[in-house]
């Protein structure tokens, strides 16, 4: 039987650009929509970006220009390189979206009506320069705990975590300035109340690879554990959309990010006269996320109890990778090793990477080591010495079997010919 099936990558942010880290993931997913079409299945291929925020905010004021031209210039860029890696999406939508806004007042009414929405007035970091408040990673300080300098808001060196209020010496890093603590009023969803459906979702169900439904069963949803609210809203000045019913404040974009998945798949029924309601009200239809283990819980906890409330389709799988090492470390800028998909186009062929993922990814929430020598052996010895030789001979055995019209040139699969190619493995 035919199956339908919408996939979606982890919306990429805005505020960077495409590197090989993420690629892991755009990769794999191509390649399991091809597998899933090749394999007779229909499948939708639906990603967006990821746009709102403090850090878009700061950055577009940094660069003088408005949010809107930053996120689009963004998007332009971000398209071009999954263009370039051969990612084919049916759809690539915005979260900046009047969908998107739809769909947030949706939800978050589902939410309210339910019962699940908690106000808090909470004290934070404000940058009085720049004024805005300061999300965790905009404030470094002295720990609180060891004394250790120039450590993040929220945790030290030492293994500590804190609030930021808690810091010494804290400092703006948008500014330097020394920020005030103020209080503001936050909305917080109340997960707790969503534990029996989580705790049934995540543990009898199958759309957890295992070791991540043992982890959240173990870590947040331990009997003697509360989980914890969850914090949406941020305070003006934030770039978003504003909570239709608590003015002034926005909507984190950890709320509206996953969203984009349900408006940027209606974009597309839009555009391609298909019934919303087959896609993410059809018992039906699969639903596959492919993320990173960073955001697991985001996916696992929250989103499940989003879609929940506001009766849509659960997830049928959220396929979970690991991050992307080379030659065994952590990406480095200083080191050259966080290599932007920009660049990576100016020296070797897309094919390349796309074909190394694919011998290394596996279906665990496993790491992946990108060796560079051991690339280019692969390359060199499975692409040009198995396939591009496969094609070579093929050719060669049609040129003498009378086919040489339909392979004019069978000298350009010559080896060591394709110049290209082979000088481009040896990076
Ligand atoms: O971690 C990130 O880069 C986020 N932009 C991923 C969002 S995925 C989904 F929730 F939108």
């Amino acid at each position: 039987m035919t199956r339908q099936i919408l996939v979606t990558s982890a919306l990429p942010y805005a505020n960077g650009p495409i590197h090989i880290g993420h690629l892991v993931e755009y990769i794999q997913t191509d390649i399991w929509v091809r597998y899933q079409r090749l394999a007779g299945n229909r499948c939708v291929y639906i990603c967006a970006d990821d746009t709102h925020g403090t850090a878009i905010m700061i950055r577009a004021k940094k660069e003088g220009r408005s949010e809107e031209e930053l996120i689009a210039d963004m998007s332009g860029q971000h398209q071009r390189d999954f263009d370039g890696f051969h990612v084919e999406f049916d759809h690539y939508g915005s979260t900046h979206s009047e969908e998107n806004r739809g769909q947030c007042h949706f939800i978050w009414k589902a939410l309210r009506e339910n019962g699940l929405v908690t106000e808090k007035l909470i004290e934070q970091l404000y940058d009085p320069e720049a004024e805005t408040f300061l999300a965790d990673r905009f404030v470094r300080g002295t720990c609180p705990v060891s004394g250790h300098k120039d450590q993040p808001g929220d945790n030290c060196v030492c293994g500590a975590t804190y609030s930021p209020t808690e810091l010494i010496d804290p400092v703006s890093t948008l500014s330097g300035a020394t920020p005030e603590i103020r209080s503001a009023v936050h909305l917080f969803v109340q997960l707790e109340k969503l534990r029996e459906f989580l705790s049934d979702w995540i543990e009898n169900g199958d759309a957890l690879q295992k070791e991540t439904a043992n982890y959240l069963k173990g870590y947040f949803l331990a009997e003697d554990k509360e989980l914890r609210d969850w914090d949406i809203s941020r305070p003006a000045p934030y770039f978003g959309f504003e909570i239709p019913d608590s003015p002034g404040n926005y909507w984190y974009v950890w709320f509206d990010a996953p969203i984009g998945y349900i408006s940027s798949t209606e974009q597309w029924c839009k555009l391609n006269g298909e019934s919303f309601d087959d896609w993410w009200r059809s018992e039906s239809t699969e639903i596959h996320h492919f993320i990173g283990k960073d955001i697991t819980y985001f996916h696992t906890l929250f989103w499940p109890g989003m879609l929940h409330t506001a009766g849509y389709q659960l997830p049928t799988k959220v396929h979970i990778h690991g991050f992307l090492n080379v030659d065994g470390e952590k990406m480095s800028k200083s080191k050259g090793t966080l290599i932007t998909a920009e660049t990576y186009l100016k020296h070797a062929e897309p094919d390349f990477l796309r074909y190394y993922y694919a011998t290394k990814l596996t279906p665990r929430v496993e790491d992946l080591d990108l060796g560079i020598q051991e690339f280019v052996d692969k390359v060199n010895s499975d692409l040009v010495g198995k396939v591009v030789n496969l094609a070579s001979r093929v050719g060669k055995f049609a040129g003498l079997t009378g086919l040489s019209e339909t392979y004019p040139d069978d000298g350009a699969f010559r080896k060591g010919s394709r110049g290209g190619q082979r000088d481009r493995t040896g990076l």
